[in-house]
């Protein structure tokens, strides 16, 4: 079994360097289905969830070369329908992409229901309201969920109940070759939605308004490959500043977009932490006190639920009674009982989770119970006044690119190990 074991207490110093955006990269790895042509894709980061995404294009029919690390070239001429493996696609959240991208080209489509981080229930109910205007019948089948437009998508009018990112995604990518024009109210507006709109674009899309509520596509009849570069991961980003709050270090993050990181960067601000910010990085300095806050995590450019846990982490470590209103997703709290194990004191109430911060914490043996839940914990184990050992850290490497090294590099005192089975099951 695999474990990162942390020495908490260590300040961290120097640069940490951004990768590509995960939430960037899965939807523009999918709509290179579209292009029915050479696509090359840079900046990629390296994280399971990317590599999985290049298996399941491979196993449709792609041609997938890494030309280094972060580059792929994908060649998707000879993608066959509905051939998206079951077991890597209902691993993931993002894969269910192919939905949208099958229709678009093919008219039908067929992918397995998606996972992903467990926050309870996760309808895809307004994914399917929208194929279902662009004219799909839509059904789930053993697991699979399968879209027939008996030929070409047609253009539609689509209001989405909330502002969801995979559902603007996925009816994005759906209409991108419909006949006609789509629009999409009440759209999500996150970075990562104008990063797939201009890959698009560049492909030979007609998309527009990409980043606001309301986003027009009008259906182009054939799409062509080009080579694109992924924006940074902001979510990276944000919880690498809150790494530095709560170890009260100065440290440079760089390869970022300051605009994408401003909720944080103004809760970080309000918490008595220096942010300075720099063209393409940011300069985080931790050492004052840390004043308690209220946040209210919302779709962007709100405060992100991506970041909830990282800053839970921070606000255990303030003097005072901070508050942390999850505005997104129904439970998302699951972490806190692991957080609890190294004396954070965090009442949970729905939605609501309040958190009396006690200015410490100690080091313990906890779980990553998600991907940005394992992110939290590695900030606690930082700052916490001991070793921290934390298993389950396959959700951490779905979606962060050589977390231990990034920050060992910074300095921290943090190593990932393998502990042999047989030592696991005695510890049990
Ligand atoms: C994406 O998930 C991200 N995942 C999540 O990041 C992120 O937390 C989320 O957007 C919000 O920003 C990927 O991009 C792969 P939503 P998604 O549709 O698309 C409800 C991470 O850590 N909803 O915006 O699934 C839903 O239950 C991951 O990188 C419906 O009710 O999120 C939630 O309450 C975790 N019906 C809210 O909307 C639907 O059809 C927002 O979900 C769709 C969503």
């Amino acid at each position: 079994m695999e474990r990162i074991v942390i020495n908490g207490g260590r300040k961290l110093g120097g640069k940490i360097r951004v990768s590509g955006a995960k939430n960037a990269a899965l939807p523009i790895l999918f709509a290179t289905i579209l292009a029915e042509d050479v696509c090359i894709i840079e900046n990629l980061p390296e994280i399971s969830d990317v590599t999985d995404s290049l298996e399941i294009l491979r196993a449709m029919g792609a041609s997938v070369t890494m030309l280094d690390l972060t580059t792929a070239k994908i060649d998707t001429t000879h993608i066959v329908c509905g051939t998206a493996p079951y077991e890597l696609s209902s691993a993931m959240r993002g894969s269910y992409y192919v939905l949208g991208a099958e229709l678009s080209r093919f008219g039908k489509a067929r992918s397995a229901i998606p996972g992903g981080c467990d926050f309870g229930v996760r309808p895809i109910d307004q994914h399917i309201k929208g194929f279902t205007a662009l004219g799909a019948d839509v059904a789930t089948d053993n697991g699979y969920v399968v879209c027939d437009c008996h030929g070409r998508p047609k253009g539609a009018g689509i209001y989405l109940d909330m502002e969801s990112v995979g559902a603007t995604i996925n009816i994005m990518l759906a209409a991108c070759k419909a006949e006609g024009q789509t629009v999409i109210d009440n759209a999500a507006r996150e970075p990562h939605i104008v990063d797939l709109a201009n890959f698009l674009n560049a492909c030979g899309a007609d998309i527009s308004g990409a980043g606001t509520s309301v986003i027009k596509i009008k259906g182009t009849k054939r799409l062509h490959g080009v080579t694109y570069a992924i924006i940074p991961d902001m979510i990276e980003a944000g919880t690498y500043m809150i790494a530095a709050a709560a170890t009260k270090s100065h440290v440079e993050i760089t390869n970022v977009i300051p605009k994408h990181l401003e909720s944080v960067t103004a809760k970080l601000l309000e918490m008595g932490v220096d942010v300075v910010e720099n063209d393409e990085s940011v300069v985080v300095d931790g050492d004052n006190e840390l004043t308690p806050v209220r946040v209210k995590t919302l779709p962007y450019p709100g405060f992100p639920t991506d970041m909830n846990p990282q800053m839970c982490a921070l606000m255990c470590l303030a003097q005072g009674t901070s508050y942390m209103n999850e505005g997104v997703f129904e439970n998302r709290f699951r972490y806190t009982g692991e957080l609890a194990k190294m004396g954070a004191s965090i009442k949970v109430d729905g939605k609501m989770a309040v958190i009396e911060g006690l200015g410490k914490l100690q080091g313990a043996c906890v779980r990553a119970v998600d991907l940005r839940a394992g992110a939290a914990m590695v900030i606690a184990g930082l700052a916490a006044e001991g070793v921290t050992y934390i298993e389950d850290i396959r959700h951490i490497e779905r979606g962060y690119e050589d977390l231990v090294g990034k920050l060992a590099n910074a300095g921290a005192d943090i190593r990932r190990e393998t502990v042999p089975e047989e030592a696991v099951q005695k510890a049990n």
